[in-house]
This record gives structure tokens, C-alpha cells and sequence, in this order.
């Protein structure tokens, strides 16, 4: 695996990766600090395509000013031999100035899906994953590009700009969602569970226990605001420090629902333990 960071490299790379004509390409962005969720990635990616091309980049714009930024987890070394023994063929880890040059101007911002749950927690930040993920479109305009459903709210903010601008690399349908990589007692893989400490590592196992109950609430016809509070309730109980979102949602628009009906549904949670912000989803109503 080669590993470029101008983008005269990418592109000779590239180049290379095409040569032989209907070669099909597939791009798997991350912030590194991998674990077997971005490796899950990897593999139904080479499923998939021909090439994998995986981006490590810790973009800046999508932190917020009191955000994780400086404290984010890099490994470069580290990721790069995770990525290598997955088979893929090239990683494209930019500097901050070369994916942001001086004069850098433009922001990406998709509205409505971007607005509620995270996006109201955390301002600006799905502007700045909607603008870092087009460049890396443009950069490497692969034939499909795979996210991991963890993050809910992010995959539908891509696809509704995918399908804003008519991306044709990659097609709003070549933009392929895989679903959660879950620990042994069900807390979701996340790049920010190693700051937990140990105690609150095993406090977090009550996130999923937690939503899994509420599901089946919902599902047995409980009313979902009931279910919700209760789920709520369950966390603080459990040493959650705070609760910024538990919400049931259309999993398309991501609209909140007040009841189960004909439309898929899901529901998300976003809750703090300690200074981690840990986020989870889940599909209600598809058993
Ligand atoms: O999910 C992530 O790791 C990031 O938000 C992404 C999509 C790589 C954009 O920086």
C-alpha cells in the first residue's frame, strides 16, 4: 500500500490504480485512530471494487471551538499498517494545508438534515464534514465510497448533498452505509471510546442495553416519549454525566415521529459520560 499526502501524488496514484480500463475504485474517509469498525469498511469495500483507497484526515472544520481537536487519537504509522493488511491499495493522509490551502473560502452546508440532533448539539459541524467529504469526492472521485451507519446523522447528511449536486463520483446510490461494528456487551466502536476510563468503559454498556430496552418498548406499544424518558432515566442511573438526544426518527429524513407507522424508524441517542460524547442508533420496528 502506498501511502501520499500532496495531491500530485493522489493523482499520479490514481492513475496508476486506473490503468486498465473499468477499474472500479472505492474510497473509505476516516480520521484514523482505527479500530475494527473502519476495518469492516475496508473489507466490504474490496468486496465491492477493485481498489480501496482509504483518507486519514482529523478535520479540523468539523470541531467545534471547546471540541476534542488537539486531544483526537493519531496513529498514522499504526493505521497505515491496519489498512495494509486489509488489502488496501493507497491512503491519502493531506496535511491541514493541503486539504485547507491559504485563502481556503468555501463551506458546504446541507440543510435541514444537518439541523437537529448533533447538528444542534454541535454547530457547524456537519458543514464541515459536508465540506471536507465533497473535496475528498473531487480528490479521489472514486465509483462508490463506504460509512459506517454509526454515524446515522452523517451518512443522510452526505447523501442528501450527493443528491443535491449530482455528484456523479460517487452516485447518491454508490454511497453505501454498513452497519454498526458492536464491542462484546454491545457499546458501539467508536475512535473516542478509548477515553474512557475504565470505570466509565463499563458504565457506557448501558448506552445499548438502554436503547435496546427502549425499542422493545416502543415496538410493544409504549408510547415513544414514555420510552424515552425511561431511557434517559436509565442512563443518568448508570453514570451518564448527560443526555443531549434521544430521539425517534424517520430514517430517511431523520424527521422526529411521535409514534411508529408505515416509514422505517430509528432511533438515536447522543449522551455524554465524563468529557465523552458517545452516539449510537439503532433501527426500530424492522424485527
Ligand atoms: O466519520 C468520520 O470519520 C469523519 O466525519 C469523515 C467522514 C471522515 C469526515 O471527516
Amino acid at each position: 500500500m502506498q501511502t501520499v499526502n500532496t495531491l500530485h501524488m493522489l493523482r499520479t496514484a490514481l492513475a496508476q490504480l486506473r490503468a486498465s480500463p473499468g477499474t472500479r475504485i472505492a474510497l473509505v474517509p476516516t480520521m484514523g485512530a482505527l479500530h475494527e469498525g473502519h476495518l469492516t469498511l475496508v473489507r466490504e469495500a474490496r468486496k465491492a471494487a477493485d481498489h480501496v483507497v482509504a483518507s486519514i484526515f482529523v478535520n479540523p472544520r468539523q470541531f467545534g471551538p471547546n471540541e476534542d481537536l488537539d486531544a483526537y487519537p493519531r496513529q498514522l504509522a499504526e493505521d497505515a499498517a491496519m489498512l495494509a493488511a486489509q488489502g488496501a491499495a493507497l491512503l491519502w493522509a493531506p496535511r491541514v494545508e493541503v486539504m485547507y490551502p491559504a485563502g481556503f473560502a468555501t463551506n458546504v452546508s446541507v440543510a435541514g438534515v444537518s439541523d437537529g440532533l448533533c447538528g444542534a448539539a454541535r454547530p457547524g459541524h456537519f458543514d464541515g464534514v459536508a465540506t471536507v467529504v465533497l473535496k475528498l469526492f473531487n480528490q479521489v472521485a472514486p465509483d462508490m465510497a463506504f460509512f459506517g451507519e454509526k454515524d446515522f446523522q452523517q451518512l443522510a447528511v452526505i447523501r442528501a448533498m450527493a443528491r443535491d449536486l449530482d455528484l456523479a463520483r460517487p452516485h447518491v446510490d454508490a454511497i453505501i452505509g454498513v452497519p454498526t461494528v458492536r464491542e462484546a456487551d454491545g457499546l458501539a466502536m467508536s475512535s473516542r471510546n478509548r477515553y474512557l476510563s475504565g470505570e466509565q468503559r463499563a458504565a457506557a454498556a448501558a448506552l445499548p442495553h438502554a436503547m435496546r430496552k427502549a425499542i422493545a418498548a416502543i415496538e410493544g406499544g409504549t408510547d415513544p416519549r414514555a420510552a424515552l424518558s425511561g431511557l434517559e432515566a436509565e442512563l443518568v442511573a448508570a453514570g451518564f454525566t448527560s443526555v443531549d438526544y434521544a430521539a425517534l426518527v424517520d430514517s430517511r429524513s431523520l424527521a422526529p415521529l411521535q409514534a411508529l407507522g408505515s416509514a422505517p424508524a430509528r432511533l438515536l441517542v447522543a449522551a455524554r459520560i465524563g468529557g465523552t460524547r458517545l452516539i449510537d442508533n439503532m433501527a426500530v420496528g424492522e424485527a
